[in-house]
């Protein structure tokens, strides 16, 4: 199988996080936290290790501050229900997932917050002054994909993290296609909440993921009880990171995660960008040969995370997905991406669109056999 769908979950997995995790699971996979026996310890300190080394890697000062969740979205929702009251503004973009959308849209219909979405252009660009301009008095947070997963392409987020702190407002970023694929600092960024999956581009196994929260900002738990600690008290831990880390983490999970960040450290993320980027541009010249064919997002290659999505006229996204997998063994995404505004300014509405993601472990070889797949097909049309 050639897999081609890393901007859903990466795969394969680097064999040291496997090995991580089978580690876990037959030495130590104690209840961290619940107990002060060795394999309670030793679960806690790897889980502990996993919260520095996401620290180290996007400038977190403080590692209490790193909350483990299950995914992206549970860290968007957590960061959002959390933290916006009655009343407040928010200023966002066409480009959201639903994970941002629909927990917004949700504070909206139940709390009356209002939302700013500012366009984007049909290659899924953003003028950041759309941002500077949707200000209002009441704004309290800007929320901002970090990278498009439809179009891939990416925000500035020195400008509007400098934008927000001028102002006084939260900058919650959504770097479920960045994290592990570009450098993001949240201190220099001046980002206040940044959300992030385990099971992308940081390696990790699936049902991983980490919001980042400011230690000024003080975020309503989205649920409580089952920390561990205090048991005589009714109330939930105002510490860091039990207020918001409630039941059993995913330990064997983020035994997994830690070894997928070291991986990509010893790699470097530089490096890994430069070879999604081949790959990526290679695949951009395969599939600009074809009339028939329209790709979505930026033409600047450095504007793009390794992401990209295209039309063919005639033939349904679905269906091209399912020709790819039963008589190539390629797995792409197709259909709808989860980001309707997207779609909308992409003019991909109607037609949907098909994905193409590369990851550290895709070849050329691979991307050759893709293409001559796609050569085959429209020939066949
Ligand atoms: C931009 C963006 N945000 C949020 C999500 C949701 O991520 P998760 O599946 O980790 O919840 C995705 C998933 O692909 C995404 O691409």
């Amino acid at each position: 199988m050639i897999y081609l769908d890393n901007a859903a979950s990466s795969f394969p997995k680097p064999p040291e996080v496997i090995n991580a995790m089978m580690e876990c699971m037959k030495e130590y996979a104690g209840n961290p936290g619940r107990g002060s026996h060795a394999l309670a310890n030793q679960a806690a300190r790897v889980i502990f290790q996993a919260r520095q080394e996401i620290a180290k890697l996007f400038g977190i000062a403080h590692a209490e501050d790193v909350i483990f969740t299950q995914n992206t979205t549970e860290s968007l929702n957590l960061a959002i229900q959390g933290f916006l009251k009655p009343g407040d503004h928010v200023i966002t973009t066409m480009l959201e997932h639903n994970s941002v959308r629909r927990p917004l849209e949700y504070m909206k219909r139940k709390y009356q917050i209002e939302i700013t979405y500012v366009s984007v252009d049909s290659k899924g660009l953003m003028n950041p002054q759309d941002i500077y301009s949707a200000l209002k008095g009441n704004t309290k947070m800007i929320v901002a994909s970090h990278a498009s997963n439809l179009t891939g392409s990416i925000i500035d987020l020195h400008s509007i993290g400098e934008f927000a702190g001028k102002h006084g407002i939260c900058f919650l970023v959504d770097a479920a296609q960045t994290a592990g694929v570009l450098d993001i600092d949240v201190h220099e960024m001046n980002i206040q909440m940044l959300a992030a999956p385990g099971h992308k581009s940081l390696y990790g196994p699936q049902g991983t993921g980490f919001l980042y929260v400011h230690p000024s900002i003080e975020l309503e738990p989205l649920m409580y009880g089952g920390t561990g600690g205090n048991s005589e008290s009714i109330d939930q831990p105002k510490v860091r990171p039990d207020r918001y880390e409630s039941g059993t983490r995913n330990t064997v999970g983020i035994a997994g995660l830690l070894a997928g960040i070291q991986f990509i450290q010893k790699k470097g993320i530089a490096n890994i960008r430069d070879h999604e980027l081949q790959l990526t541009r290679k695949i951009l010249h395969g599939l600009n040969q074809y009339e028939r064919i329209k790709i979505l997002g930026p033409d600047q290659l450095s504007l793009r995370a390794p992401v990209v999505s295209f039309v063919i006229d005639g033939l349904d996204s679905t269906e091209l997905g399912f020709i790819l997998d039963k008589y190539y063994q390629i797995a792409v995404r197709t259909g709808l991406h989860c980001t309707p505004l997207a779609h909308k300014a992409s003019g991909s509405s109607d037609t949907g669109a098909a994905r193409v993601s590369v990851g550290f472990f895709n070849t050329e070889e691979e991307i050759d056999i893709f293409l001559y797949a796609i050569s085959e097909i429209l020939k066949e049309m």
